[in-house]
């Protein structure tokens, strides 16, 4: 497989480059160090962003109910004292999150069959990869569907729907980027793992405390699968980096589920 390993090049962004200038850099100190080891309050451009933060508002809304049903729901729930709108709001997080994860599965298989080709021995099996891709979109059905049951419009974008679009589109630009390899790709599938396991685990408690018990079960469900994900990707990235020779495992016994098998 090609450029797995990082190589030696003629990489010219260190200090080390410029001895000179690196020299007069740490003579004035304080005035040329980095802004990230300085205070907050010292950091540039931290007034100009404090002004930013006092005059902005926040970032969207979550859109009330469309249906009828979903209006009577929401007054329900309003009434009893449970946040409709928090449960609606990590819903469309999650739907974002999902769509990007679909995405970031769809750019890793086409790295890894060009990479890797078909081989099913090569250190990530092509059938798992294109299971979990097809978990992920059948999550954003998922979740697409509980939004509609809960009276709510799947195509709005929520406030943390919003935010999860701009935090995973860093990862999906990592694995979209023809020079990062099979490894470097697979960092930026954990971090995602991480972040949809914990998005998993804040949809299980909240359908819990709001009492959606069918919703509860499918959630539960859906997060065994991604702990799944991210037993696999770990363990692939670590014999990437490692080169362990271990299969990967699922910690607990637990096994990887088909996306046809219910
Ligand atoms: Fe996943």
């Amino acid at each position: 497989m090609k450029h797995q390993e990082p190589r030696m090049g003629s990489n010219r962004t260190g200090v080390q480059m410029s001895p000179l200038d690196a020299r007069r850099m740490h003579d004035q100190h304080v005035e040329a160090a980095p802004a990230v080891l300085q205070l907050p309050a010292a950091a540039a451009g931290a007034d100009v962003r404090a002004r930013y933060i006092a005059d902005a508002g926040t970032v969207g809304s979550v859109p009330p109910p469309g249906s009828v049903k979903g209006v009577l729901n929401t007054g329900v729930a309003m009434l009893s004292g449970n946040n409709p709108q928090l449960l609606l709001d990590r819903l469309g997080e999650r739907l974002a999150f999902e769509r990007t994860a679909t995405r970031i599965c769809d750019a890793l298989i086409t790295k890894v069959r060009t990479l890797q080709g078909d081989d099913g021995d090569a250190l990530v099996p092509l059938d798992i990869l294109l299971s979990m891709r097809e978990q992920e979109a059948e999550h954003f059905a998922l979740v697409a569907r509980c939004v509609e049951q809960l009276g709510g419009d799947s195509t709005a974008q929520t406030p943390a729907g919003d935010l999860a679009g701009v935090e995973s589109s860093g990862l999906l630009q990592a694995v979209a980027d023809p020079r990062t390899s099979v490894a470097q790709s697979l960092h930026a599938l954990l971090i995602s793992e991480l972040a949809d396991n914990s998005g998993w685990e804040m949809l299980v408690a909240l359908a819990a405390a709001h009492k959606h018990t069918a919703m509860l079960r499918e959630f539960e469900r859906a997060l065994e699968r991604e702990r799944a994900h991210l037993q696999y990707v770990k363990a692939w990235f670590e014999r990437h980096t490692l080169g362990a020779p271990a299969a990967p495992e699922v910690p607990g016994g637990a096994h990887w589920t088909a996306p046809d098998s219910r």
